[in-house]
């Protein structure tokens, strides 16, 4: 059986008052048959977790260093998210890939550090528009993949997440037969590492109003959320929609 994981990403969005939301996704979930988790900024993260006890919502956080101190001024150790009380990170967003510079290396080394921190590393793919219009989709995600994950990764501690970057805060997506390929393809790449059932999620403009159908591909086994996530009112129906798939 592999993981089931409705994930938000709220980004670079969200103060204290922001929290509330939690409570009420919290309190509209009490008790889902999928694993729901909320990947915040990182000043949010003791106060969430503290929130969040006792609640089926996960706390995450969006990025880790891949060193386990040191002097990185701004960067966060993922042994100091675990303490924050985050059980995962997203490690390789694309936002991440291109603000940062991160290439497949560094994600790797990010993801290793998470993984030995007793974190799930969401590990993030995606072509960019330009790629898919050339026709590399499949053959960019191949390099990322293989770049990204490190030896060590089990469906305990990794999750992949494809997101398409033209499809991130766009309002597009790629169509069912699109997402259907791509995750049919991931799915081959891991089980020929004996990964098999790592889960899978998509992200990108996942909405309520298009959750269901995206679940209903077999290889999808839930979504990272961004614009989304940020209010349990949209966040809500995707739990909602997974559980049903
Ligand atoms: P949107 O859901 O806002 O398109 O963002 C997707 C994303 O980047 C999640 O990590």
């Amino acid at each position: 059986m592999r993981k089931r994981l409705a994930a938000g990403n709220w980004k670079m969005n969200g103060t204290s008052g922001s929290l509330s939301e939690l409570e009420a996704l919290a309190a509209a979930h009490p008790a889902p048959s999928v694993e729901v988790l909320i990947c915040l900024p990182a000043t949010l993260i003791e106060r969430a977790s503290r929130r969040a006890e006792g609640s089926a919502i996960a706390i995450g956080g969006q990025d880790c260093h891949a060193a386990a101190s040191g002097a990185h001024t701004g960067d966060i150790a993922a042994t100091m998210l675990v303490d924050a009380g985050a059980s995962a990170v997203i490690v390789g967003h694309s936002e991440r890939r291109t603000d940062h510079a991160e290439t497949s290396a560094h994600v790797a080394a990010k993801a290793i550090a998470a993984q030995s921190a007793g974190l799930t590393a969401i590990i993030c793919i995606g072509e960019t528009l330009q790629e898919r219009e050339a026709g590399t989709t499949l053959s960019v995600l191949d390099d990322q993949l293989a770049g990204s994950l490190p030896d060590g990764a089990d469906a305990g501690n990794t999750v992949i997440a494809y997101e398409p970057v033209w499809a991130i805060g766009t309002g597009l997506t790629p169509t069912i037969d699109q997402i259907d390929e791509v995750h049919r393809h991931l799915r081959a790449r891991l089980a020929a590492r004996g990964l098999a059932d790592i889960a899978i999620l998509y992200g990108g403009s996942v909405k309520g109003s298009n959750a269901a159908e995206i679940f209903a591909v077999e290889d999808v086994d839930g979504a990272l959320v961004g614009g989304a996530s940020l209010t349990a009112a949209d966040f809500s129906p995707i739990v909602t929609a997974l559980e049903a798939s």
